[in-house]
């Protein structure tokens, strides 16, 4: 059975998705390969990007204690579905650059050579479970549901809250380029977890983000608190304003609240760093760039921009694809 499980890359809506916000990711034309056949009680995987390979048993119970650590990940996943009878073989990436979610792709990717059967939304909360069983970060849904529900040659509008997904058309006449700023993400793991407590502390005091306004934030006194509210409240409002824009065929403007994105994403969420703010000012220096942003987590990883096709000679051109799937039985 051959499974492919794309990558993701988010166009705008960071750190929304852990307070029920909109998210505005596609699943990409690269991904992960996974060659496998059935068999007994155990999963047994080589990666091409990691020289130990993953050795599982099933049931499994303890994922989080599994080495080498990318099994972590796979064991997650058959702890999450309860998985009594494993597969063996390979998987192979494609993906161009790190960031874009190829632990949610891996994840989708084994749930569906586990013989998945169930509804795309549980599968994407199974592994979103898993992943944070095998990372120990809080994650939210947005990497999982996209790789799970993607249409090709749309992006997705994710509502967070109730977890509708919608397609929106991305269209031909423009060029979305992830780049890597070469930054490993080291501070990641602790530095989510307490952005997550931060807005859970907002929350406590102005209800909430989603259904909050920039004046309510105003009215934290803290002024931590305060800047962490006012970019989740800022960007849920960019994301609908992008889907309008990308629709209406306004690449400038749409581009603007990209720029916009990163600006509130290093300034109060602060959650960027020199290298990444460096990358994304030449990119917008670039004639034919309409705009320019970090794009996931931050901390370094990859930045994403939209332009008129061909205009970048760094970084590579991505198309919007489907999501994971069986292509061969
Ligand atoms: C990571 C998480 C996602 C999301 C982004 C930030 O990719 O896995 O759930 O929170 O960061 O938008």
């Amino acid at each position: 059975m051959r499974i492919f499980s794309p990558g993701r890359v988010n166009l705008i809506g960071d750190h929304t998705d852990y307070t029920g916000g909109f998210v505005l990711p596609m699943a990409i034309d690269r991904g992960l390969t996974l060659d496998i056949e059935r068999c007994g009680p155990r999963i047994e995987l080589t990666s091409d990007r990691f020289d130990e390979p993953a050795t599982i048993e099933l049931p499994q119970r303890d994922p989080d204690t599994i080495e080498p650590r990318w099994a972590r990940y796979v064991a997650g996943v058959a702890a999450e579905l309860g998985a009594v009878s494993g597969f063996s073989g390979t998987i192979t990436s494609d993906l161009p650059v790190a960031g874009l979610s190829s632990s949610a792709a891996l994840e989708v990717g084994v749930a569906l050579a586990l013989g998945y059967e169930g509804s795309r939304t549980e599968l994407a909360l199974a592994c979103q479970r898993a992943e944070q069983r095998a990372s120990g970060v809080p994650c939210g849904i947005m990497d999982q549901l996209t790789i799970a529900t993607a249409e090709p040659g749309r992006a997705m509008l994710i509502d967070c809250r109730s977890l509708d997904v919608s397609g929106i058309e991305v269209p031909d006449d423009l060029e979305v380029v992830v780049v890597h700023s070469g930054e490993h993400r080291e501070l990641i793991d602790s530095a989510y977890g307490e952005r997550r407590r931060q807005c859970e502390a907002a929350e406590d005091l102005i209800g909430p983000l989603r259904h909050a306004e920039r004046a309510d934030a105003e009215t934290i006194t803290d002024p931590l608190l305060q800047k962490r509210a006012r970019h989740v409240i800022s960007e849920n409002e960019r994301v609908l304003r992008f889907v309008h824009q990308l629709q209406a065929r306004n690449y400038k403007a749409a581009g603007s609240l990209m720029n916009d994105s990163h600006d509130s994403l290093r300034d109060d969420f602060e959650v960027s760093t020199p290298t990444l703010d460096n990358l994304v000012d030449e990119l917008r220096a670039t004639s034919g760039v309409f705009g320019a942003r970090l794009t996931g987590a931050g901390f370094g990883g990859a930045v994403v921009a939209l332009t008129e096709p061909g205009s970048l000679d760094v970084g590579f051109a991505v198309r919007p694809a489907g999501g994971a799937r069986v292509v061969a039985p």
